[in-house]
């Protein structure tokens, strides 16, 4: 069996997506779920981008033991520098250095020649092993580079020391034939070649990342770059969890190739990145999708009932899929509970489990039935690792078509009460004004998304606001039966994470 190294870059070409961007903690948290899950490196963030990035970059790399923590570079030495400090606390740590090949971008954006750039890349990538000893190189857009110049950069790149070489479909232009090829024609014309891992970076452009890493893979790559529900630059990069299950579903194809995921984590990164990020997950997406295990139909119901394999090809537990069974009710003890969040994956402190059981005793109250999707979603708001500043003790609100909404609301702040009124365009409007009232601070309001978290009518309602003040801009969640008071949640859980950064 070869190993097919998974390099995840969620928290950095994965961040690079407009709109999402996290915070150190929540870095942390999705880093901390990406060993978990078992990927062989974690690109952790482009250092030389911000000071915050390379903090966020520096703790990752001193608090995740496993993986290797990798650093990206422009082939330039304050940015090789900065990788290399983020990185250097690692068991493991890795420079990635980049430096683009393609005619139009050594035309346009380098302005420089092919030979400055052959210079360049032998450089800096010796510079680079000079302070570590594992270095990946990419020729960005190498897709698009004439492939006798892209050979030669390679093997300048891999003589001055690189141990990983990363072919990046930069734009999502490739096709799979095409680029598979591409990988083949690598491996028979650059003469040391056999020194290192063909690694490959796809983009979803055309909707090919997923079939240009697969094929690449069938043509001698080792290592596949992507992101968790493939977010990334402009339509993203190649979805981790699809070529994942690509390669176990399909070992007749991949017969030789395994990797080291943990499948049984994918759905719950998958939640954790779309609610960190704010980005919804299309509920058709592949593998991670509401839908991806439904059967609406009746001819195939019936064939699932049968036999699942008739119309079911991954069985969702696998992927740790859960949502559709009905799981707990008024009844249900606090044992029962606790049983069922361990077998979900979530093992939580005493006073967690405390406010969870608060929190499912009021749900329960409100709604016959309590399905995984439900608890999942409770839990995520209770164990948050934002210390609550502002909390909601209750509000009232009057709206119709005929009046002015109108809100009032009580929060607690350290050891007080305080109150707050207001008019809004609507009720949800008058309460966030009423909040910004005894707050005292200035809030707009980026995004507000909402989304049944289950069938029904009294299914749970999480929204999910993109909060900007104190010039920070943060995306948070809440949940509640009443979609008035999911709203509310949602927007003290923004402004106390404001607070905590
Ligand atoms: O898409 C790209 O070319 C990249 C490189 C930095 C690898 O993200
Ligand atoms: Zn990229």
């Amino acid at each position: 069996m070869e190993r097919l190294i998974i390099f995840d870059t969620t928290l950095r070409d994965g961040e690079q997506a407009p709109g999402a961007s996290l915070n150190q903690k929540e870095k942390l948290e999705i880093a901390y779920a990406l060993k978990e899950l078992g990927v062989d490196v974690i690109e952790a963030g482009f250092p030389i981008a911000s000071k915050g990035e390379v903090e966020s970059v520096k703790e990752i790399a001193k608090s995740i033991k496993g993986p290797i923590i990798c650093g990206l570079a422009r082939a330039v030495k304050t940015d090789i520098d900065a990788a290399y400090e983020a990185v250097r606390h690692a068991k493991y740590p890795r420079i990635h250095v980049f430096l683009a090949t393609s005619k139009i971008h050594l035309q346009y954006k380098l302005k420089k020649a092919e030979d400055e750039i052959l210079r360049l890349a032998g450089e800096w990538v010796s510079y680079a092993k000079r302070l570590c000893s594992d270095i990946e190189f990419s020729p960005e857009d190498a897709s698009r580079t004439e492939r006798e110049f892209l050979f030669k950069v390679i093997e300048t790149a891999i003589d001055a020391g690189a141990n990983t070489i990363n072919i990046p479909d930069t734009v999502g232009y490739a096709e799979p034939d095409e680029f598979g090829d591409l990988i083949k024609a690598i491996r028979e014309n650059v003469s040391n070649i056999d020194k290192v891992v063909i690694s490959v970076h796809c983009h979803n452009d055309l909707g090919l990342a997923v079939a240009n890493s697969l094929s690449a893979i069938k043509n001698g790559a080792r290592q596949v770059e992507c992101t968790i529900n493939g977010i990334g630059e402009r339509a993203g990069n190649a979805s981790l969890e699809e070529i994942v299950m690509a390669i176990k579903t399909r070992k007749d194809i991949f017969k030789d190739i395994e990797t080291q995921i943990k499948t049984n984590q994918i759905y719950k990164l998958s939640r954790l990145v779309s609610k960190l990020t704010g980005f919804v997950v299309a509920p058709n997406k592949a593998i991670v999708g509401n839908n991806a295990f439904r059967h609406e139909s009746g001819i195939h119901q019936d064939g699932i009932l049968k036999e699942r394999s008739t119309y079911e090809i991954i069985k969702p537990e696998d992927v740790g899929f859960v949502g559709s069974g009905i799981v707990l009710g008024k009844h249900s003890g606090r044992h029962a509970l606790n049983h069922r969040l361990k077998e979900l994956g979530f093992n939580l402190t005493e006073e967690q489990l405390e406010r969870v059981s608060i929190r499912f005793k009021d749900l329960a109250d409100k709604k016959k039935s309590i399905f995984d999707d439900d608890l999942i979603s409770i839990v995520e708001d209770e164990i948050t690792p934002i210390k609550p500043l502002w909390r909601l003790v209750s509000f009232k609100v009057t709206s119709g078509t005929e009046i002015t909404p109108n809100a009032e609301v009580i929060l607690r702040y350290k050891n007080k009460t305080l109150s707050g009124k207001s008019s809004g365009d609507g009720p949800i409007d008058a309460c966030y004004k009423a909040i910004d009232k005894i707050t005292g601070i200035r809030c707009e309001l980026q995004d507000y998304r909402i989304e049944a978290v289950t069938k029904g009518k009294d299914a749970l309602g999480e929204v999910s606001v993109k909060l900007k003040a104190k010039e920070k801009v943060v995306t948070s969640h809440g949940s509640s039966t009443d979609i008035i008071e999911a709203s509310v949640r949602a927007y003290l859980n923004a402004l106390n994470k404001i607070e905590g950064l």
